[in-house]
């Protein structure tokens, strides 16, 4: 690359960790007056990941980045940045970056956390290839990693049958404008959705008591039909914003990558799109919602099954508590 042209990044590895036990429909039978048949016609969702005691975001995330790191053949002190995206972070602090970055041994690099639920991967990978493109930066490591059963109330069958734990992880590094990488997103929130997807409990706002705990208000709160309502809509508005600004038609857009929530809400943004079945990757029925790790899980899923190939055209979109959305056009590259 010349002095003259701009840079921007493009997504160089991924790597991923799901835990090994995994929590189905049946199960959750056992557990809560449910049934298979509700929770497959309903959400799309067969099966979940948990993690095991002990095991919490930092673990997964610095999984996810070893498997990064082992395919990149990257060394961990040429990191330069460590974000990770999280709404269930180890603890209020340390950020779950410096405790990944302790892990991997990144002696060089820095880091921070960035809450923004579902859509945090895509603020993440979205702030990531900005400090590429600042020519600051070179070798920027996104994560993506949530234990949402950390925060799930498993006598509550309106929400503890819809997500599960997991982590993924990009490596950005520089490319020249225009030719592949990161060429456009579009990013929102709207805190007045506040009100429809929270975890009250813990903060400043409330500190624990044991009255807190009593109420149960560490637990995430939802209104499911609330949210499908607005994530239906602004997460296929989004996506097709992204793909007319960029002049996409449904034939150029090889693979649509939105967050994995509800199988409804994937299915009527990819009808938006115009897209057909081959054109849309989910995996919600082996993972759920894994909020902040379901892009990078889904990018994973789609380069292990050989559905990318370099110079193919992605769009990436989310949508999450706050209310926090967005869309992303790739242009993919060789991934290692
Ligand atoms: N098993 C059986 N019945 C259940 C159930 C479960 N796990 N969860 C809820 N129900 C019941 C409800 O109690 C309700 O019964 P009622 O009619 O007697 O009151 C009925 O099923 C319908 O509930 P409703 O909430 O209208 O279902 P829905 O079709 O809207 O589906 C969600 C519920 C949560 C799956 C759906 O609203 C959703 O996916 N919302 C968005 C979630 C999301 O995207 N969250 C993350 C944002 S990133």
């Amino acid at each position: 690359m010349s002095s003259q042209q701009r840079r921007t990044a493009k997504i160089t590895a991924i790597g991923k960790y799901l835990p090994d036990k995994i929590l189905s429909n049946f199960d959750l039978e056992k557990m809560v007056d449910t049934t298979d048949e509700w929770i497959w016609s309903r959400t799309g969702i067969r099966e979940r990941h948990l993690v095991r005691d002990g095991e919490a975001t930092s673990h997964m995330a610095t999984q996810a980045a070893l498997d990064l790191l082992r395919k990149r053949q990257l060394d961990p002190k040429k990191i330069d940045c460590i974000i990770v995206a999280t709404v269930t972070p180890d603890m209020f602090f340390p950020a779950t970056a410096c405790l990944v970055q302790n892990n991997l041994g990144a002696t060089r690099a820095w880091g921070f956390d960035l809450s923004a639920a579902c859509s945090g991967f895509l603020f993440a990978l979205d702030t990531g290839a900005r400090m590429i493109e600042s020519g600051q930066y070179s070798n920027v490591l996104v994560i993506g990693a949530d234990t949402m059963s950390a925060i799930l109330d498993y006598t509550d069958r309106a929400t503890c049958v819809l997500f599960g734990d997991g982590a993924g992880a990009v490596l950005l590094e520089p490319c020249e404008e225009g030719t592949e990488g990161i060429i456009d997103s579009i990013l929102r929130c709207d805190g007045s959705g506040a009100e429809y997807l929270y975890m009250e409990g813990g903060g400043s706002l409330l500190p624990p008591t044991a009255e807190t705990v009593a109420n149960k208000q560490h637990f995430l709160v939802q209104d499911g039909r609330a949210v499908f309502k607005y994530a239906v809509k602004w997460m296929a508005d989004i996506s097709a914003e992204v793909a007319e600004r960029n002049s996409l038609t449904s034939q150029d857009i090889r693979l649509f990558i939105p967050h994995q929530a509800n199988k409804r809400i994937i299915d009527a943004s990819a009808e938006r799109l115009g897209l057909t079945e081959d054109q849309l990757l989910s995996n919600i029925d082996r993972y759920a919602n894994t909020t902040a790790a379901t892009i990078p899980l889904g990018m994973a899923d789609a380069v292990e099954d050989g559905r990318l190939q370099p110079g193919d055209n992605v769009i990436l979109a989310a949508f999450g508590a706050g209310f926090t959305w967005g869309g992303m056009y790739i242009r993919w590259s060789k991934i290692h």
